[in-house]
């Protein structure tokens, strides 16, 4: 088993800061961002939370689920917020932990993408993950084809992209999935050209003077 975080079993949660991100505990006052941010439709396309997410399934999540996580060390959970303001970003943790390894598990709102604080909350996990606890590897699951997430592990350096079909469980069904090595002495960077599409074409603005 990975070490486990001081103070884990009395849900005492490592502050982790790179003065920009913040990774804390998950409190009841992000609830409704939380909420939010799992009602959001990319969340419910590409991660497992529940359909038709509500305020109780978060609280259930911040007061119950996450808790009793920490405690009986099943999986590590962290609220990321923006350090100046304290305003929930999304949630990152270390999930299916066995031997000296864990998935990296993370879902942010869509006010936090293109931002780059997931990019920095992975980054504060993944040097407490192999620094602090002693984890040798950490992989990356994604649902395919989400390429939002496939860049950002390619850019934190996770690398040997293999698709296994019908590898990831989403509410009881199996999707397929992408999946990611990361190892505690690799580069954080990106281990080789982009392989993926360019990024989207943004939204064009409604052009008023030409519509019929
Ligand atoms: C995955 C996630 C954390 C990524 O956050 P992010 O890095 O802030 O996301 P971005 O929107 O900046 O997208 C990352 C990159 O992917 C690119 N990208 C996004 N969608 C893309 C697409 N359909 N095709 C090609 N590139 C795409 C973006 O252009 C961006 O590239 P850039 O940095 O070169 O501009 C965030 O999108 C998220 O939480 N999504 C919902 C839940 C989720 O998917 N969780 C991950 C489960 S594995």
């Amino acid at each position: 088993m990975p070490a486990r975080p001081e103070g884990a079993e009395n849900y005492e949660v490592p502050v982790l800061t790179d003065g920009t991100v913040v990774l804390r505990r998950l409190e009841t006052r992000d609830v409704p961002q939380l909420a939010a941010n799992c009602a959001d439709p990319v969340a419910a396309e590409y991660t497992t939370v529940p359909l038709g997410y509500t305020e109780d399934d978060a609280r259930w999540y911040v007061e119950e689920f996450v808790p009793e996580a920490w405690r009986t060390g099943r999986e590590y959970n962290w609220a990321a917020a923006d350090a100046a303001t304290d305003r929930l970003w999304g949630t990152v943790g270390l999930n299916a932990l066995r031997g000296t390894t864990a998935d990296v598990g993370l879902n942010f709102g869509p006010h936090a993408r293109g931002t780059g604080a997931a990019e920095a909350a992975c980054r504060l996990l993944l040097d407490y993950a192999f620094a602090e606890l002693g984890l040798t590897y950490a992989y990356w699951m994604a649902k395919v084809p989400n390429w939002a997430s496939r860049k950002l592990a390619w850019k934190l350096g996770f690398r040997s992209p293999v698709r296994i079909d019908g590898f990831m469980e989403q509410r009881g069904a199996s999707v397929d999935a992408w999946l990611l090595t990361l190892g505690a002495g690799d580069p954080r960077s990106p281990q080789m050209p982009w392989d993926g599409p360019p990024p989207p074409a943004p939204a064009r603005p409604v052009d008023t003077d030409r519509r019929p």
